[in-house]
């Protein structure tokens, strides 16, 4: 029952190491080796008790700032091509979070998504914090990562244009960045995110599929064939000939998301999490934007811990 899920939470909570929120919030929690938001530990925790994975079930899983948003746009569009077009898509009317629900979040509500056969669930909680059931029930796993040069910078403006909206003021720079390298970051370490997802996905490959923000930017409609194909959606020849996955990039671009009613002027939250305006999801979408806001030295700080990091992993970010 509740009174007891809350009271054995809180007990368990206050063991907790706490570290710095970025000024979000008054503390982060490392529960099980990663740095968390309290609200959003009570939905891991949550999930890990209750939620029961389907073998049909699709996960879209990432490390935050990595595409999240662009990920649930796209596969969403995918497995509902033949229920919805360009002008009935929900995407239209929704910002992609409030279509595909956070299972640290929304996890009891989604099982009226999938019974509308749309099964579709996200989450930011490293592997080795998934529910086992996610693990057991065989179901597929989509997992997206971004250079986290790219993925602090985003993350930085997230957290910035946050307090801005609630008249507080925002961290330095500086320092953000000096707790991102220290791993003390949403989900962080960053590193130890992707490196869990990359390794089981070497493991399960039938199980994970593993992608990066730069190769979809690339060539978007390739990984989105690739998508389709590994969540049990092909497309058919006729489908590709007749321009469905050109429609689907389209419709999940970054233009044209960032410019429907919806997520310019809409909210997306719960009363425990706080609301964020959906704008803040949509920044500039473009690979390479650490330029404008890293020094050098910044720069050649995180390489240099990423290829400390990932060093014997066959992954290169
Ligand atoms: P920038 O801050 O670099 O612009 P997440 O969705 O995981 O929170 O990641 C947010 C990042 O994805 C932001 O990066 C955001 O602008 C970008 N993004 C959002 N929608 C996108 C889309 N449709 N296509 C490409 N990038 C997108």
């Amino acid at each position: 029952n509740e009174n007891e899920f809350e009271k054995s939470f809180k007990e368990m909570i206050s063991t907790l190491p706490k570290g710095n929120c970025w000024g979000i919030y008054k503390y982060l929690c490392q529960y099980q080796g990663f740095w968390l938001h309290p609200s959003f530990l009570r939905g891991v925790v949550s999930a890990q008790q209750q939620f029961q994975a389907q073998p049909t079930d699709i996960i879209l899983c990432s490390v935050p700032k990595a595409g999240t948003t662009w990920l649930k746009s796209l596969t969403f569009a995918t497995i509902t091509r033949t229920s919805y077009n360009d002008s009935t898509t929900p995407l239209l009317f929704k910002v992609p979070h409030d279509i595909v629900p956070f299972m640290e979040l929304h996890h009891a509500q989604f099982f009226t998504n999938r019974d509308r056969g749309i099964p579709l669930l996200s989450t930011h909680v490293p592997y080795s914090s998934l529910p086992r059931s996610i693990i057991e029930s065989g179901c597929k796993i989509v997992y997206i990562c971004r250079d986290p040069k790219d993925s602090f910078v985003s993350l930085y403006h997230f957290i910035a244009r946050i307090l801005i909206s609630r008249n507080a003021q925002p961290l330095g720079l500086y320092e953000a960045f000096e707790l991102f390298c220290e791993g003390e970051s949403f989900y962080g370490p960053y590193w130890d995110h992707v490196l869990g997802y990359w390794k089981a996905s070497v493991e399960h490959p039938g199980r994970i599929l593993f992608l990066k923000y730069e190769d979809m930017s690339d060539d978007t409609e390739f990984y989105v064939k690739k998508i389709a194909e590994f969540v049990g959606y092909p497309f058919s020849s006729e489908e590709q000939k007749n321009g469905v996955i050109e429609r689907i990039v389209k419709m999940s671009s970054f233009e044209k998301l960032s410019n429907l009613e919806v997520n310019k002027t809409g909210v997306y939250g719960t009363p425990k999490t706080g609301f964020v305006e959906n704008n803040t999801y949509f920044r500039k979408g473009k690979v390479g934007d650490w330029k404008n806001c890293l020094t050098a030295e910044m720069a050649a700080q995180l390489d240099q811990i990423t290829m400390q990091k990932l060093s014997g992993s066959s992954l290169s970010l």
